[in-house]
């Protein structure tokens, strides 16, 4: 796009949202809904301005992170886009300028090519994009009001008359020529009912002398705008079945789609199985060939090739590798599980490194611990790795056999070929090649239940 800047509007109070936050940082597949728009801008490499008001410093910070050279005005007081639009005056610089609002997460380039291609070829004044939305109950939108040789835009909620005959919305995306911006912005004057400036009146300023003004048809779930709750869930719905669609052109199978969510970032290898119920979020990849069962949940995780994550699993910050098997019902945090290894039910592994064709099949906690290669964690093993003031740490070298219920006081290591007797409290280093056993002897006293039983039924009759 040539000489052309953008205007994102960020600083409305979201007050149909009823939780006094912004709706511009509520996420949507793991993004903020203003970082869409802004990654829309950032792709065409234009001059962005941004209006701020509530929630600014938030907002700055998520547009700050993607566009670092992004300018920011601040709205002080929200009068409507109309004076969101008046109040960035200074920044005007290009030709024209391209003015969105900032509650658009689904919005595409194409949307934008299509309006700046007709606005040049037609030497529109000012152009804008309209969608068809048919739902005549829906008052979230202007409505595009156009006759022989007007147009303009009436809000739904201002509208009196059959709306039906009205059925192409107005999306909240301009194009307009800076000069006739400068000399009309004084204009603008404020709604009688709302007492808001509204930027849609530059429509009827334009058509009411004679400028030419283009319109553009967009797809509606293109320009969705995202004002109440219900309207936040169709559009993330509509994301999240275009990025599920999406890996399933590339080879993923999905049992039960709708049940999935998968964050903007997700990415899935070809030949892979998500169940039902599982949510990839931010920062997960998973490789190929890879079988995700039922209801699990993975974020910033990196899953390897040919991995089986079973049911019910919650994995976070992890690196899952190749051929290993985990849960059901594994909770899995800041961790490593090398290749070929099996980590099983109600084992819950934290800040580890689990080494290759190691083993930990049940009702085990290894914290700050790492393993080496081929070692067994009998069930009911625990690394006891906080005395109540610090965190300390366990190595365990390759080989090693860790008995059913072992107890390891951290800090700790553990040689390699080591043997643990079962309900060991291991409290002192292990050699290489050491059986330990650390444990009570066992007292066998032969002959004496019937000894015992006579003393308590004695105590039962004469009490
Ligand atoms: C607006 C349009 C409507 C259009 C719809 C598309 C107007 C008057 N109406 O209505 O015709 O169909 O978008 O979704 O423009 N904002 C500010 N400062 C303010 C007020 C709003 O920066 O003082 C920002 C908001 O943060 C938001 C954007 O402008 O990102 C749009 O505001 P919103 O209140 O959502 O406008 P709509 O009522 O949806
Ligand atoms: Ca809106």
């Amino acid at each position: 796009m040539h000489a052309v800047q953008a205007i994102i509007l960020a600083a409305g109070k979201s007050s149909r949202l009823k939780t006094n936050r912004s709706k511009l940082l509520e996420k949507i597949c793991g993004q903020e809904m203003i970082s869409y728009p802004v990654q829309v801008i950032k792709q065409l490499d234009i001059p962005l301005t941004v209006v701020v008001g509530h929630y600014k410093d938030e907002i700055t910070s998520v547009i700050r992170a993607l566009i670092p050279d992004a300018t920011f005005i601040t709205q002080q007081e929200q009068h409507g886009t109309g004076h969101a639009l008046m109040c960035t005056q200074s920044t005007w610089s290009k030709d024209h300028v391209l003015v969105l609002n900032g509650d658009m997460p689904l919005i595409t380039q194409e949307v934008l090519y299509t309006l700046y291609e007709k606005h040049l070829t037609t030497n529109a004044m000012l152009s804008f994009v309209t969608a068809y939305h048919a739902d005549p109950t829906d008052k979230s939108y202007g409505r595009v009001i156009k006759t022989k040789h007007t147009i303009e835009i009436i809000e739904a909620k201002h509208f009196i008359g059959d709306i039906n005959e009205h059925c192409f919305i107005n999306a909240g995306i301009y194009l307009i020529n800076r000069h006739f911006l400068e000399e009309n912005i004084s204009f603008l004057t404020k709604n009688n009912s709302t007492q808001e400036f509204y930027l849609t009146d530059f429509i009827k300023r334009a058509s009411d002398t004679q400028q030419i003004v283009s319109t553009t048809v967009a797809p509606f779930d293109a320009i969705l705008g995202v004002n109440t709750y219900q309207e936040l869930w169709k559009a993330e719905y509509t994301k999240k079945s275009t990025l599920i669609l999406f890996w399933m052109e590339h080879g993923v199978r999905f049992a039960n789609p709708s049940t999935v969510h998968l964050d903007e970032d997700t990415t899935i290898g070809a030949g892979s199985f998500i169940g039902a119920g599982v949510h990839l979020l931010k920062g997960t990849h998973i490789g190929s060939n890879c079988t995700i069962q039922e209801y699990s949940i993975l974020s910033n995780t990196i899953v390897a090739d040919h991995a089986i994550i079973k049911p019910f699993c919650v994995i976070s910050d992890a690196t899952i590798s190749c051929h290993t098997e985990i849960g059901p019902f594994a909770h899995i945090q800041s961790s490593s599980i090398n290749q070929k290894s099996s980590i099983g039910n109600f084992v819950e592994i934290k800040r580890s490194r689990i080494g290759a064709e190691t083993k930990a099949k049940h009702l085990t906690y290894l914290g700050d611990t790492t393993l080496g290669n081929k070692i067994n964690i009998g069930a009911g093993t625990i690394t006891c790795n906080y005395n109540g003031f610090t965190k300390h740490t366990t190595t365990i070298d390759d080989n090693t056999h860790i008995g059913s219920n072992t107890t390891i006081v951290a800090p700790l290591a553990i040689g390699k070929n080591v043997i643990t007797g079962a309900g060991s409290v291991i409290t002192q280093p292990i050699p290489d090649h050491t059986l330990a056993i650390a444990r009570t002897p066992q007292i066998n006293k032969v002959g004496y239940t019937p000894v015992l039983q006579k003393k308590y039924r004695i105590q039962t009759e004469t009490s």
